[in-house]
C-alpha cells in the first residue's frame, strides 16, 4: 500500500483531528513536516500516535523536504487564499480546509486562479457532504422521493462551552474568521443549496451579540456541580483570555432567509449559547418531507398522502466531538479520490460557492437590507471564465 508523504500548513486542531482520522481508517502516513509558528493540534496527534515531522519556517522551507503526495492546509481563516495559491503553484493535490477562502475579492481571485493555468485537485474539507445521513438526504432528494422541495427550515444551536470557545478563539474577529456563519454553518448552506438544486437568488438576515457581552461577564460561570463554564480547552492562536470580555466583533446569534432561483424557500436560526442543542433541517417538498436530526445523526421521512408511521432511520455512531463519524468517512473519501476510486463529495466550485452565499447573508446582515445576489453570481462567473468585471468588495 502506498504510503503519503504529507507536508502541512497550519497545524491546528483541526488538521490534527483528520491525521488522526485518516490514520485511524487505515491511511499509511508519512507527515514530513510542518509549517505553524506553534502547532495547536500538537497534543491531538500525540494522542493518536502521529509523529509530527519536522517543523519548517515557510511553506518554501517545507517543500524543499518533497516530494510530496499531499499537502493538508489548516491555518486560520484569513490565510486560507495565500496558502491555497502557494499550493496550487507546487502541483501537489490539495486538503484544504474550509471555508476555502475568506472574502468575495479571494474566490474570484482564486476561481480565476483555477480558470487561469493548471491545478492539482483541491479536496475542501466541507467535512458533512462525507456523513452517511447526509448521503441519504442527497439521495432521497435526487431520487425524487420529496417530490419538488418547496421549502426548508433548519439550525444549528450551540452549547455554551462551543459558543464560549468561539469568542476566546480567532473565529471572534472578522479579520481572522470572516464571522460567525462563514466559520460554523458555511458546511450547512454547502448543502441547502445541493437540496435545492439552485443558487441563492436573494437573502435576508439579521443577528448580533447579545451573549458574550461585556455586561454579561458577572453572570454565573459554574455549572451545577460547580466546574468552570466557559473554559473549554486552550483558546488557542491569537486567543482571548475571556468570552466575554474579548474584543469579538462577529455575532454570537443569527437568523437569515435565502430564497433560490428556483422558488425554494428557507429559514435559519443558529444561536451559540443553547441549553437544548441542535443542528436540524427539516425539508418540505411537494411529495413528503423529511427531518434530518445532525445532533443525534437521525433520519425520519413520510410521503405526504400516507398516515402510517414515518420511516426512522438512525445512523447511531454518535461522538463527543459532534462529528459523528464524519471525520473518518472523509479520511475514506479522501484516500478513494486520491487513488482514482472515486470523485471527491465536494467540488471547489461548490466550495466557493457556498462560502459566496453566506458573504452575501452576512451583506445583508451588515447592511439590513435584502442582498440580490445576481451581480456576484455575474463577477464569480467571469472569474470562472477567467474574465475580469468590476472587483468585489
Ligand atoms: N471541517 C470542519 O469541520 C472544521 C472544524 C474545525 C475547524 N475547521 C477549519 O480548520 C481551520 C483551522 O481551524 P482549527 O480549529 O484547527 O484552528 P486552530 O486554532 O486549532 O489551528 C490553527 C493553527 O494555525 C496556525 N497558524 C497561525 N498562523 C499560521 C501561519 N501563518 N502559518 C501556518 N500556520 C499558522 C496556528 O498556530 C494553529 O496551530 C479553519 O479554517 C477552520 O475553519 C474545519
Amino acid at each position: 500500500m502506498t504510503t503519503y508523504r504529507i507536508g502541512v500548513i497550519g497545524l491546528g486542531q483541526r488538521i490534527a483531528h483528520v491525521l488522526a482520522a485518516m490514520q485511524e481508517v487505515g491511511w499509511n502516513l508519512d507527515l514530513v513536516g510542518h509549517v505553524d509558528p506553534a502547532p495547536v493540534g500538537q497534543p491531538i496527534l500525540e494522542a493518536a500516535g502521529v509523529p509530527m515531522g519536522r517543523a519548517f519556517a515557510s511553506p518554501a522551507e517545507l517543500m524543499k523536504a518533497g516530494p510530496f503526495d499531499l499537502l493538508m492546509l489548516g491555518a486560520p481563516n484569513h490565510l486560507h487564499f495565500e496558502h491555497l495559491a502557494f499550493a496550487l503553484d507546487q502541483g501537489v493535490p490539495i486538503f484544504a480546509e474550509k471555508p476555502i477562502v475568506r472574502t468575495e475579492a479571494e474566490t474570484e481571485a482564486l476561481a480565476r486562479r483555477l480558470a487561469d493555468k493548471a491545478a492539482p485537485p483541491v479536496y475542501v474539507g466541507l467535512v458533512m457532504r462525507s456523513l452517511p445521513i447526509v448521503r441519504e438526504v442527497l439521495r432521497r432528494i435526487d431520487g425524487g422521493e420529496l417530490g419538488e422541495v418547496v421549502s426548508v427550515d433548519a439550525t444549528e444551536h450551540l452549547p455554551p462551552e462551543h459558543g464560549g470557545y468561539l469568542a476566546r478563539n480567532w473565529r471572534r474577529k472578522q479579520e481572522w474568521g470572516g464571522s460567525y456563519f462563514l466559520d460554523k454553518v458555511v458546511h450547512d448552506f454547502d448543502i441547502f443549496s445541493r437540496i435545492a438544486g439552485a443558487r441563492a437568488e436573494r437573502v435576508a438576515s439579521f443577528g448580533g451579540r447579545r451573549i458574550f457581552v461585556p455586561e454579561r461577564s458577572d453572570r454565573p460561570r459554574q455549572w451545577e456541580d460547580g466546574s468552570a463554564a466557559y473554559a473549554l480547552r486552550d483558546a488557542g492562536w491569537a486567543g482571548a483570555n475571556d468570552a466575554f470580555e474579548s474584543d469579538m466583533d462577529v455575532t454570537d446569534h443569527q437568523v437569515a432567509m435565502v430564497e433560490y432561483a428556483n422558488q425554494v424557500r428557507l429559514s435559519f436560526h443558529a444561536n451559540s449559547h443553547t441549553a437544548l442543542t441542535e443542528r436540524r433541517w427539516y425539508v418540505a417538498g411537494t411529495d413528503g418531507t423529511l427531518i434530518a436530526d445532525l445532533v443525534r445523526n437521525k433520519l425520519m421521512v413520510r410521503r405526504a398522502l400516507f398516515r402510517g408511521k414515518p420511516e426512522k432511520i438512525d445512523y447511531g455512531n454518535v461522538t463527543a466531538d459532534a462529528h459523528n463519524g464524519a471525520d473518518q468517512a472523509m479520511a475514506l473519501d479522501l484516500l478513494a479520490a486520491l487513488e482514482g476510486r472515486a470523485a471527491f463529495p465536494v467540488t471547489p466550485y461548490e466550495s466557493m460557492e457556498a462560502g459566496l452565499t453566506v458573504m452575501a447573508i452576512d451583506r445583508a446582515l451588515e447592511t439590513r437590507q435584502v442582498v440580490e445576489c445576481a451581480p456576484m453570481w455575474d463577477r464569480y462567473d467571469a472569474a470562472k471564465a477567467g474574465r475580469q468585471l468590476e472587483p468585489a468588495r
